[in-house]
């Protein structure tokens, strides 16, 4: 099956990149957001993102408005039942993304994948929502989407070939080189960034080098693009706090036991860049 629909649930930091991505890539987007103000601004603001890409030379003006034309905001659910594939992003909440599937599974076409944006939830879980578990996988785009290279493909073990290969094949057609990955808690990537960036916000909160020095540290000593206090403001601190609980749930390794500062940091609704404060403040 060739996906030329995809829905995308949730309007967020990554819903908002995915609908940019595949809109791009010539599919027909549907963006549902709960609210028709945030469904409106989501299309402000991929309109902003592209004037920005035809002012730089990188895209044409008539492509420009082609892309455009391709996204849909809405705020019913039930106008995803035509869709070949339907990406939830929304909050990284268990109970909420289940809640999701169940409507999902009522609402969309036999033929369509349901897929989840999670870093770090049990896929099969939301997979057992639903009357089609063989139709559910995980595609884990990273932020931003539409420049980080990478999809993690989900294999939950009720996952068949078939949804996995036109998974693949979507991401593909996104630009996107997929990895393939089992059903296990942080996949690939995050399995590996969180640790290091769990242990920063523990250094930064013993107090054992400044905020600057950390990230300077990480930059200059190892030649990463961001240091890892700016890259936990990005990734949003309530996500980066999801994922950390998520992954010591799983394994119960300490290193995973999420830094007491990030909770309250996320209590004080410091929640990076989207909040406009985190470890650094956006809002000068
Ligand atoms: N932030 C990242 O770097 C990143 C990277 C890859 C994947 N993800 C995953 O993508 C998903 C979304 O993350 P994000 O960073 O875009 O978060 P976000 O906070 O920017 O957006 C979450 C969206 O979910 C909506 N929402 C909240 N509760 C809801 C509910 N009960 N029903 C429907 N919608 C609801 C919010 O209104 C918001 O639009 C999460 O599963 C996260 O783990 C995040």
């Amino acid at each position: 099956m060739t996906v030329k629909r995809v829905g995308i649930v949730g309007s967020g930091i990554m819903g908002s990149g995915i609908a940019e991505v595949a809109a791009k890539a010539g599919i027909e987007v549907v963006l549902r957001s709960r609210a028709q103000s945030t469904a409106d601004a989501m299309v402000a603001g991929l309109e902003k993102s592209l004037a920005k890409q035809v002012e730089r030379g990188k895209l044409e003006a008539a492509d420009r408005d082609t892309v455009l034309a391709r996204v849909r905001a809405v705020t019913d659910l039930g106008e995803l039942a035509e869709c070949d594939l339907v990406l939830e992003s929304i909050v990284e909440d268990l109970a909420a993304k289940k809640h999701l599937f169940t409507e999902l599974d009522r609402i969309c076409a036999d033929h369509a994948i349901l897929a989840t944006n999670t870093s770090t939830l049990p896929v099969i879980e939301l997979a057992m929502e639903t009357g089609r578990p063989d139709r559910v996988c995980g595609v884990h785009f990273f932020n931003p989407a539409p420049m980080m290279a990478l999809v993690e493909i989900v294999r939950a073990i009720t996952s068949s070939d078939e949804t996995i290969a036109d998974a693949t094949a979507f991401a593909t057609t996104c630009g996107k080189n997929a990895v393939l990955v089992k059903d296990q808690a942080g996949f690939i990537v995050n399995a590996l960034l969180f640790p290091y960036l769990n242990n920063a916000a523990k250094l930064f909160d013993a107090g054992v080098a400044t905020r600057d020095d950390i990230d300077a540290a990480m930059k200059g000593g190892c030649n990463f693009p961001m240091g890892p206090l700016e890259l936990l403001d990005l990734v949003g601190l309530d996500t980066s706090l999801a994922i950390l609980e998520a992954l010591y749930e799983e394994f119960k390794d300490p290193n995973y036991a999420p830094a007491p500062v990030l909770r309250r940091m996320v209590s004080a609704e410091r929640l990076g860049r989207k909040s406009r404060v985190g470890f650094y403040d956006y809002r000068k």
